[in-house]
């Protein structure tokens, strides 16, 4: 398009027009980019930007720092600004069946040595489907809020926060800690939701899916006047970072403080003293799910008494002394249409089962995942069957099972093709291995296209704007075949605004939100990369281990080379394993991943990741501990868990590279071997002693 712009005579004209001009320009950017709810048309903003650009370009001395044209469309690099939970916000295991809730109890005593007649108390509450944050009060006033990220680093979204009502600003009451930490839900009512989806409809918006996706679209807004739009409600359950005040000595105590100095906690919780007990109120709630005003997909039971919380820790991610004990899956009845291939990244082909449109659980399904071709076999899953059909949580929806006496006479059975049904390239399966895959790599378009999917996804390179139809639209043109090849799209804003659907405007945007990631973290790299085996947690511990790029990539190149220091070095890495490194030496020994590799080095600059720092408290960090022997004042489970809370690996033989070993009653070898080899070593007092 071409604009003819007046350009002002002199210097002073010309500030006086840009002073309008600017402005003018700004609050279009943030209706579009910001509030999704453009106040100028594509053709009228161009035409202003347009004005500014030429008499910038005239007056050069007028360009701003701030002016909008240096600026477009820049949201912050990567959205929210990080904030490092001063406590990991954790998980929760699950529990399924009434019997994992009595095995629930059962551990919960033997892990604290408790006699049967010592009560355990737990707290139950109802698990709300929604996003958990975290809130920070510094003497009773309101500083930071934040999402729980990766459990160890969120987003901060104080301002988002600060808009629901259910977050007080200030706290009143009595004993409230200097530093309180807040944790719990934020969600949004189903009546709510249900309003709020029709208005955007009626306004020709997109829709939210489910209550749980519009909290959390409305929280991760990065104009907080959106999030005040929306009715976004907040359920206060557990605590992060406290110091000082009085919490109480349980979490039912707890509770109670949170509710008295001005939270919203669940009229719903109940204490319980038995498995009995528990177990009524879950199928209590179970019962009134449907009619509760807010979705939730379990029940969560935490272990009341705060000193046992304490003694019984985490394993990996999760407590120990809390689970949520889900619902069942939700299930229908539907006609499956036919079965189709789907070509994933890695070449793997996936059975997927197109079914007629059913609504399970609120939601309608179409597709379901057949896993793999034993497992279609296994079923005997055939076009045309009548199934059961299952849906839990987030997971894509499965097939269960097949009713057999609604099969049509006439059904065949699937057969596997040798061959990928998108590029012909052989399809083989390995022995030993369920999935056949395509050998076509970077010769079959599906492969390509999954991986630059991938790689632009949420938790890879997140590029605000760029998603999957735009993959294979750019993909079809020849303009991407590998990652670098995204960078190179901003050379092409130009025909990119000339394609259907796209203006000036959406091509400019675009390309702002590819230039903001061109500073990229090594984690987020690498996972993009879409390598087998290595996840988001596999690229974070090798991105810790390696820290810059430089270090990391040399290092798989050797591990390429089969250099046997380099595989060991790997080996190392706690959660690495052999198949990992195999996998990682595969695809760095391959040319044309290794050239995409370097290719995409040069478009990007790319941030070290520094391995989290040690807590104070991690006195035994890095040291391997043994315990030999029987102790008496607490479990194994418990001596071994708090030994890993401070830091310590805990082996099971003895070793010179074994730092301590803690000696019980009647101890043999170990305790031998110990003393030959001089180890520092602790009876049990001395060891409850170091516990402190
Ligand atoms: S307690 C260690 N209580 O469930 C304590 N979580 O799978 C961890 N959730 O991320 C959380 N209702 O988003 C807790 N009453 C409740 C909950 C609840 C919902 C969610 C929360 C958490 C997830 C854990």
């Amino acid at each position: 398009m071409t604009v003819s712009v007046k350009v002002p005579k002199d210097a002073l004209m010309a500030e006086a027009r840009l002073a309008t001009l600017r402005p003018r320009m700004l609050e279009a950017e943030a209706a579009y980019y910001q509030d999704d709810d453009p106040i100028l048309t594509d053709a009228e903003y161009d035409a202003l930007r347009a004005e500014v650009v030429a008499i910038e370009a005239a007056f050069p001395a007028l360009v701003t720092e701030d002016s909008p044209t240096q600026t477009v469309g820049a949201a912050p690099a990567w959205g929210f600004a990080k904030v490092t939970h001063a406590r990991p916000m954790l998980s929760l295991s699950n529990a399924f069946e009434d019997q994992d809730v009595i095995d629930f109890f059962d551990r919960v005593r033997r892990f604290l040595s408790l006699s049967g007649s010592d009560p355990v108390e737990l707290t139950c509450e109802p698990k709300i489907d929604g996003l958990s944050a975290t809130i920070t009060f510094e003497k009773g006033v309101f500083k930071l809020g934040a999402t729980r990220g990766d459990g160890a680093v969120g987003e901060n979204i104080t301002a988002n926060l600060a808009t629901l009502a259910d977050v007080p600003k200030t706290l009143s009451g009595v004993g409230i800690p200097e530093v309180l930490e807040v944790r719990g839900e934020v969600y949004m009512a189903k009546a709510d939701f249900d309003a709020m989806n029709a208005a955007l409809e009626a306004e020709g918006k997109k829709v939210f899916a489910n209550p749980r996706n519009a909290a959390a679209g409305s929280l991760r807004q990065l104009d907080p006047a959106i999030t005040a739009a929306r009715p976004l409600k907040f359920f206060a359950y557990s605590l992060g970072q406290v110091e000082g005040g009085d919490v109480g000595e349980s979490h039912w105590a707890l509770l109670q403080r949170l509710a008295d100095w001005g939270f919203v906690t669940n009229p719903l919780n109940r204490l319980c003293a038995s498995p009995d007990e528990v177990l009524a109120y879950y199928h209590d709630i179970e019962a009134r799910r449907a009619a509760l005003p807010y979705d939730i997909d379990g029940v969560v039971y935490k272990v009341n008494r705060f000193d046992y919380q304490s003694r019984m820790g985490q394993v990996s991610r999760s407590p120990r002394w809390a689970t949520a004990h889900k619902f069942p899956a939700e299930r229908a009845i539907t006609r499956l249409n036919d079965i189709s291939l789907q070509v994933g990244r890695t070449g793997a082909l996936t059975p997927v089962a197109n079914l007629e449109p059913v609504t399970v659980g609120g939601v309608v399904v179409s597709r379901a995942t057949l896993h793999n071709e034993d497992e279609l076999r296994r079923k005997d899953i055939r076009a045309g069957d009548t199934v059961v059909i299952q849906r839990a949580g987030d997971v894509i929806p499965q097939v269960v099972e097949v009713l057999l006496d609604k099969r049509p006479a006439d059904s065949a059975t699937f057969e596997f093709p040798d061959a990928c049904p998108v590029c012909g390239s052989p399809a083989v399966r390995p022995e030993g291995e369920a999935v056949r895959r395509c050998t076509g790599d970077l010769v079959c378009a599906a492969q390509v296209v999954e991986r630059l999917r991938h790689f632009i996804s949420r938790d890879a390179l997140d590029i605000d704007g760029f998603g999957a139809k735009n993959v294979e639209q750019f993909h079809g043109f020849g303009w991407i075949k590998a990652p670098a090849d995204i960078f190179r799209l901003v050379t092409r804003e130009d025909e990119i605004a000339g394609l259907e659907g796209w203006g000036e405007t959406s091509a400019a945007k675009l390309s702002a939100a590819i230039n903001a990631r061109r500073v990229i973290p090594l984690d987020r790299l690498l996972f993009g990369l879409g390598i087998r085996q290595v996840g988001q947690n596999t690229a974070r511990l090798l991105a810790r281990r390696y820290e810059t790029a430089e270090a990391l990539f040399a290092q798989f190149d050797r591990v390429a080379a089969r250099d046997l220091v380099a595989e060991t070095d790997l080996l190392d890495i706690d959660g690495i394993g052999p198949s990992v490194v195999a996998d990682i030496g595969r695809f760095f020994a391959n040319e044309d991943n290794r050239a995409a590799v370097d290719d995409l080095l040069a478009q990007v600059e790319v941030e070290a990741v520094r391995a989290p720092t040690l807590d104070a408290d991690a006195r035994l960090a890095g040291k391997t501990v043994v315990f030999t022997g029987t102790l008496t004042q607490m479990s194994r489970a418990e001596a071994k868990a708090r030994a890993e809370a401070l830091g310590a690996k805990v082996s099971g033989s003895v070793s010179k590279k074994t730092d301590l070993v803690v000696i019980g009653l009647d101890a043999g070898s170990k305790a031998k071997k110990a003393a030959d080899l001089e180890l520092e070593t602790m009876d049990e007092d001395q060891w409850i002693a170091f516990l402190g």
